[in-house]
Order: C-alpha cells, then sequence, then structure tokens
C-alpha cells in the first residue's frame, strides 16, 4: 500500500489550522480545502501566525517554516482533493455538515485507497462512514488544541474500519507526525472529551450557581491541580460553540445529566459569546 505522502485537510479553522501546520512541518504535501476566500484567507493567516510563534519560541528554524509554508495549498473545491492519500475533515462539529463533506469526498477519491478520516470529537465515525461507498477506509483521527503543541491523537476506528486502516494511520500519526496515539472505541467523545466535558460543563454550572467567581474556579485548578490552565479559560480556548456541540452530542448518545449543556452555555452561545475566537467568553480577549 502507498506511503502516505499527499494530505488533505478540510477546514482552516482553529483545529484545521493546527492540524495543515503539523503535516506540513512533517514534511508531507498538504491541501487545506475551506468554503470560501475570505475563510482561506483566515487560515492562511493562522497557519502564518502560529508558524511564526513557533520561529519566535526556538521550536522551528526559519528555514523549517519556509519549508513548511511552501508545502501547504489552499483551495476552495472538495473535488481539489481526489489526489490524496489521506484526508482529515476538520469542519464545524455538525453531524449534517461533516456528513454531507463525507460523501463529497468520498465522490472525490473515488476507487482509490485514499483514507478519510475525521477530526470530530464525538460525532460516530460510523455515521460518517455510512455517507461513503469505502467505510473500510473511514477513521476517527482525533487531535488536541492547540496541535502543535499537544502531543496525542486519539485513533478511532468503527465497526467497520478495516484492521489495514487502524495499522496505516497508526504508523502516520506516530512515524510521520511525531504524535503519541491512544485508540477508542467509537462513543461519543471518544476518552478524552468523555472525561474532559463533564468537567467543563461542572464549572459553568458553578459560574451560574454562583458557587465561585471565573477567575476563582480557574485559579483553584491551576494552583491547587496544577491544571495549565483552568476549565473556564480551557472552555473558551476550545469555544464555547464546540463545547455545546459536544455536549449536546454526548446527552443525545449517553442521557447522562453530567452531559447536559446548562442554560448559561445555551444563552452565551445563543449570544454569540464564544470565547476566544468571538473576543468575548468567560474572558475577554479585545
Ligand atoms: N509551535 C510549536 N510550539 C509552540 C507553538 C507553536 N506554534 N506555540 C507555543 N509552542 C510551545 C512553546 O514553545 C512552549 O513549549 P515549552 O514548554 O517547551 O517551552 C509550549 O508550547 C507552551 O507555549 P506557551 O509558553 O506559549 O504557552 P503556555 O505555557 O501559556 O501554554 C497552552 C499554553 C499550551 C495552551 C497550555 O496552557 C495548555 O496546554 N493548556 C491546556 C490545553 C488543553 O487542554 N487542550 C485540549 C483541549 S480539548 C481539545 O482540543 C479536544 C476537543 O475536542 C475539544
Amino acid at each position: 500500500m502507498a506511503e502516505i505522502e499527499r494530505v488533505g485537510v478540510v477546514g482552516a479553522g482553529l483545529m484545521g489550522s493546527g492540524i495543515a501546520e503539523v503535516n506540513a512541518r512533517a514534511g508531507l504535501r498538504v491541501t487545506v480545502a475551506e468554503v470560501g476566500d475570505s475563510a482561506v484567507e483566515a487560515g492562511r493567516s493562522r497557519i502564518r501566525g502560529s508558524l511564526d510563534r513557533g520561529v519566535e519560541r526556538g521550536k522551528i528554524s526559519a528555514d523549517d517554516r519556509g519549508a513548511a509554508w511552501d508545502n501547504i495549498g489552499f483551495t476552495t473545491s472538495l473535488a481539489d482533493l481526489g489526489d490524496r492519500d489521506l484526508v482529515i475533515e476538520a469542519a464545524a462539529e455538525d453531524e449534517d455538515i461533516k456528513t454531507r463533506v463525507f460523501g463529497e469526498l468520498d465522490e472525490a477519491v473515488g476507487g482509490s485507497e485514499a483514507v478519510l478520516a475525521s477530526n470530530t470529537s464525538s460525532i460516530p465515525i460510523a455515521k460518517l462512514a455510512a455517507a461513503t461507498q469505502r467505510p473500510q477506509h473511514v477513521i476517527g483521527m482525533h487531535f488536541f488544541n492547540p496541535v502543535p503543541v499537544l502531543k496525542l491523537v486519539e485513533l478511532v476506528p468503527s465497526l467497520l474500519t478495516s484492521a489495514e486502516t487502524v495499522q496505516r494511520v497508526t504508523d502516520f500519526a506516530t512515524d510521520r507526525l511525531g504524535k503519541e496515539s491512544i485508540r477508542a472505541q467509537d462513543r461519543s467523545g471518544f476518552v478524552v472529551n468523555a472525561l474532559l466535558v463533564p468537567y467543563l460543563l461542572s464549572a459553568i454550572r458553578m459560574v451560574e450557581a454562583g458557587t465561585a467567581a471565573a477567575e476563582d474556579i480557574d485559579n483553584g485548578m491551576v494552583l491547587g491541580c496544577a491544571h495549565p490552565m483552568g476549565p473556564l479559560r480551557l472552555a473558551d480556548m476550545v469555544g464555547l460553540d464546540t463545547v455545546k456541540a459536544i455536549a449536546d452530542s454526548m446527552y443525545a448518545e449517553y442521557k447522562d445529566p453530567n452531559c447536559a449543556a446548562p442554560p448559561l452555555l445555551q444563552r452565551m452561545v445563543d449570544a454569540g459569546l464564544w470565547g476566544k475566537k468571538s473576543g468575548q467568553g468567560f474572558y475577554s480577549y479585545t
């Protein structure tokens, strides 16, 4: 089976741009697909900014930044991903959008042996696989934000993913991207979000109940448990819209009240207070 050399990434948001960056830094040729020119421009500057930060922090040389940058191309058409060996979908956490993207990717790659992976945090891989004619080549490949910094990739085979695809993607994640992988069953939230999201929701319920101020809750976990950041700042960084989407998927799967989005989270999302990406969440970023 051919080595994975050409990678496609669907979506250049927070996660997609980070995924494109780590692939390009690993020497892979990357094509990033976005829905329109302004989304392409936003993704381009996000990747550029992160590569620049990598140089400032001494993580990569200026030459490596140039090489990584040269490895990345952009398109507004999923059909342009037809020649890819691996496509990693990182579109919005919305089942309808992701299902449509998988249907289109399936057409684009045709009868090739390309792997179609999803960076979903909580949508069943089996549902995405069912939108294609190639479920044996579909797998979950879940990265963590910030992608260039955090080492983990969760690999999530569906009931129909072939053992060969699992091995191919495991080798790729470790040998080519230099990540550590863990394997999880195709259950909403997989391992990390199944533990993390109820914790974030508990912190939001604490704010709602007036138990403590956001800063005090966060300082409690940073100073008392040595977490790198507190749950409310982390929720802001992940995006409150995304936290709510993951909570909704997990609630639909488990019917566990700990996974139910509290009203404060719902209202903040309704109001466009999506955290760092919108400039305001539990903290202000303007
Ligand atoms: N490229 C490479 N390295 C970079 C970089 C870049 N663009 N930007 C920063 N770094 C490196 C820095 O050099 C530094 O490395 P050292 O520790 O070796 O010096 C490290 O990353 C930390 O960077 P900073 O000093 O800029 O920032 P910080 O110390 O304040 O840490 C943080 C910031 C990495 C975000 C840290 O607070 C953290 O890890 N927070 C928790 C993040 C987390 O839990 N993420 C998971 C979210 S859940 C998710 O993503 C999944 C989902 O589905 C919701």
